[in-house]
């Protein structure tokens, strides 16, 4: 990829994204689960740039959503409403009633109190709200504690005997159709045991539903499958197909899964510029245009992102030496790589993050009145730009109309 030419014209700090891997992540998924009905409902949260959920949906790609406001994106992106699912522990009242006008494939609910909530506004609107209930499985994913969700001290779901409960009520409703099921153990799963696990465990708990009569047609199995960042393990699509697949024989059961990671992880670079290298009697810096706002997996998760040094003109390799790569922002934990080998480098000289396409751009902010980074896609040989830079006057511009006296509206 000729990060030089792509930084000349579109700026640093720059996110890049391979579109033409993006498709093949999702057409390769789609294929392991070829054998049976499936939907492939692309987690959103793992990066929402309308133009590349557009090139999934192209593809015939669903969407799991986990607010209204990614709901709205994944329509405005050409995903079909009825491949639309929306989970998530807290769902506002507002955000149920846009749902239910919309007529998405279903909620996923996550407690009690919520499916009494989706009931009454069900009842208010006149309609039948389908729904699926996340059981939690309470089997532990062995992943970052962070990002594992499948464990009855986490918040997610709730647990068989309350889902056993709550599909009663469910069944019994005028105004709730429970068609689904849901699980997710949590996310960057690189051991498939735990998922094996799981899925044999929420079919047999599935079948149990049945035998109650209750008219299951949706086995989602959540997202999670890992991608790798430095040296782990990483579960084969393959194998996680089959594992599921098999846990399903002889039940007439739409798979859903739903990968965010898997799809864009592996295809995103963020692209930074050296401004300055500095020396402590400790450590050596490298100081670049890109921070913690721009890209918040090492300071956050102490996530490891490869990195490749691009410059016009010769580095040399002879000279390596260790140094912390860190951002402009005023905190000590603003770093994009720690205790990394790299050579002299000049002001202008590329630094650029790997594996950044899933949870880099979509958990950037403004912190430190930074912009957050203009986006673009690569797709047969061509790029062009997916989002701009953001503008400081945008991002100010609520706060300056307050400013000059204009006090109306409060939504
Ligand atoms: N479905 C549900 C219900 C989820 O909670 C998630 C992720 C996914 C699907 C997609 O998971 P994936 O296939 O991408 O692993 N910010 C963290 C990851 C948080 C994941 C949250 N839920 C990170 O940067 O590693």
């Amino acid at each position: 990829m000729d990060f030089l030419t792509l930084s000349d014209k579109y700026k640093t700090p720059l996110y890049v994204y391979d579109l033409d891997k993006v498709k093949n992540q999702f057409l390769n998924f789609k294929e392991a689960f070829s054998g049976r009905k499936s939907l492939i409902c692309y987690a959103l949260k793992a990066n929402s740039n309308l133009s590349l959920i557009n090139t999934l949906a192209k593809l015939d790609s669903g969407a799991d959503c986990v607010s209204i406001g990614e709901v709205r994106r994944a329509i405005l992106a050409g995903i079909k409403k009825y491949k639309i699912i929306f989970s998530g522990v807290g769902k506002s009242d507002e955000e149920i009633t846009e749902a239910l006008e919309l007529d998405i494939l279903f909620i996923n609910v996550e407690s009690e109190q919520e499916l009494q909530r989706v009931e009454s506004i069900a009842q208010g609107m006149g309609k039948t709200a389908r729904i699926s209930i996340r059981v939690n499985p309470n089997i532990d994913a062995k992943t970052h504690p962070y990002i594992s969700t499948g464990l009855h001290e986490n918040k997610f779901g709730v647990d068989t005997q309350t889902a056993s409960r709550l599909y009663l009520y469910a069944k019994k409703s005028s105004f709730l159709d429970p068609i689904g099921i849901h699980f997710h153990l949590g996310s960057q799963l690189s051991d498939l045991e735990p998922i094996s696990v799981a899925a044999q465990k929420i079919v047999e708990f599935a079948r149990s539903l049945l035998a109650l009569k209750i008219d299951l047609k949706f086995f989602d199995v959540g997202g999670g499958i890992g991608i790798v960042y430095e040296d782990e393990k990483t579960i084969k699509l393959y194998d996680y197909a089959q594992a599921i697949l098999n846990a399903l024989k002889g039940l007439d059961f739409t798979v859903i899964c739903e990968p965010g990671r898997y799809i864009v992880g592996e295809s995103g670079f963020l692209v930074t510029k050296v401004l300055y290298e500095k020396y402590t009697d400790k450590k050596r810096f490298i100081i670049i245009d890109g921070a913690m706002n721009d890209l918040i997996r090492p300071s956050l998760y102490g996530a490891i992102h490869k990195l490749s040094v691009y410059s016009k003109d010769k580095l040399d390799n002879t000279k390596q030496s260790i140094a912390d790569v860190v951002g402009p922002i005023c905190e000590s934990g603003d770093y994009l790589a720690k205790d990394v080998l790299l050579p002299p480098l000049s002001p202008g000289d590329l630094i650029v993050f790997e594996n950044a396409g899933a949870y880099g751009y979509s958990m950037a902010s403004n912190y430190n009145t930074r912009r957050r980074p203009a986006e673009v896609g690569l797709e047969n040989g061509k790029d062009r730009i997916l989002k701009r830079r953001e503008k400081f006057e945008n991002m100010v511009a609520d706060e300056l109309r307050i400013l000059k006296g204009d006090m109306n509206g409060f939504e």
